[in-house]
């Protein structure tokens, strides 16, 4: 599968990025970046950094800065550290450069190459929002679009309604979600992705099985985990990124329901994903269930794979 991961690493982010890239059937083509977890220039940077430190022939390009139009943009300091990976440092002695434009690379990917590339989106949906909104037939030139985002029936993360990547660029999710052409559009939100808890057991399975890598998720997931701490009082936390990306390949782990949906773009319900009841908009594939200890296991079993 070729694949090109759109996101704000961020520190779920990285989990999902070490996945995909030791994944032996996943080419891992490109990550797109988009302010979100992080600025948009850290979330470039920690790309490029995770893409050198494994190696990888996976591209970087920048993306979008901020919201298609403005809300009020919460820090996440305290869940994935001020630069975005807990508290480690990413600083590089002679930091690449960004490939090109987010946005062009996307629309250019999808039409010279119709059916080919999935697009797992794992950050505020800002830089797909314009492809859809440039080219109609964005979608519908996609294998498939799966969306880290939103919350059907299981309230909101980052204010009670709303679910974090969502709240970051409502207009965005909204048009996404609502975007004309064909194509399949792949919904994993809060309603899976919190049934997915990883423990500290969990990242010290990854440490010994890979000692660099391990090492580094150990690091930052420790800092994620005292974030839900602080939430649950459990020293967890979900696998919101990585899941989305385990759909992509793995799309029998999940259970899903067609749906019509909108997001909430003003008020105090802002971000909140909403089911359309005027028969409008396409039609989304929403995960309502999954099996759990399935996705961690084969996330355990493909990042393990990296050194
Ligand atoms: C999503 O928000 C971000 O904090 C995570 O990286 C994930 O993409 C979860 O709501
Ligand atoms: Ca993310």
């Amino acid at each position: 599968m070729k694949l090109i991961i759109d996101t704000d690493p961020g520190i779920d982010d990285a989990m999902a990025y070490f996945y995909a890239h030791a994944h032996p059937d996943i080419d891992l083509v490109a990550l797109t970046t988009v302010f979100g977890n992080v600025t948009t220039d850290d979330a470039t940077r920690n790309a490029l950094w995770l893409t050198q430190m494994s190696k990888a022939r996976t591209e970087v390009y920048q993306g979008s800065d901020k919201p298609l139009q403005i809300v009020p943009n919460r820090p996440s300091d305290h869940v994935h550290g001020p630069h975005g990976f807990g508290d480690v440092q990413t600083d590089m002695t002679e930091p690449p450069e960004p490939a090109g434009d987010a946005v062009d690379f996307l629309l250019r990917m999808a039409r010279e190459n119709p059916g080919v590339f999935t697009i797992c989106a794992i950050g505020p949906l800002t830089n797909i929002a314009k492809a859809v909104t440039a080219d109609p037939d964005f979608i519908g030139n996609l294998k498939r679009l799966v969306i880290m985002g939103g919350s059907l029936d299981a309230g909101g993360n980052i204010t009670p309604h709303a679910e974090a990547n969502f709240w970051n660029d409502p207009h965005a999710a909204d048009i996404v979600l609502n975007a004309p052409g064909g194509g399949e559009v792949v919904v994993v939100g809060l309603d899976v992705t919190t049934k997915i808890a990883f423990v500290p057991q969990d990242f010290a399975d990854l440490a010994n099985a890979a000692p660099e890598t391990g090492a580094f998720l150990q690091q930052i997931g420790d800092f994620y985990m005292r974030f839900y701490q602080t939430v649950s009082g459990k020293l967890h936390c979900y696998l919101h990124d990585p899941a989305a990306v385990v759909a992509c390949d793995t799309p029998a782990h999940f259970s899903v329901k067609d749906v019509r949906l909108g997001v909430v773009t003003s008020g105090e319900a802002v971000g909140q994903m909403v089911r359309r009841s005027d028969g409008e908009g396409r039609l989304c594939k929403v995960c309502i269930d999954v099996d759990a200890q399935a996705v961690v296991d084969q996330f355990k079993q493909y990042t393990a794979l990296n050194p």
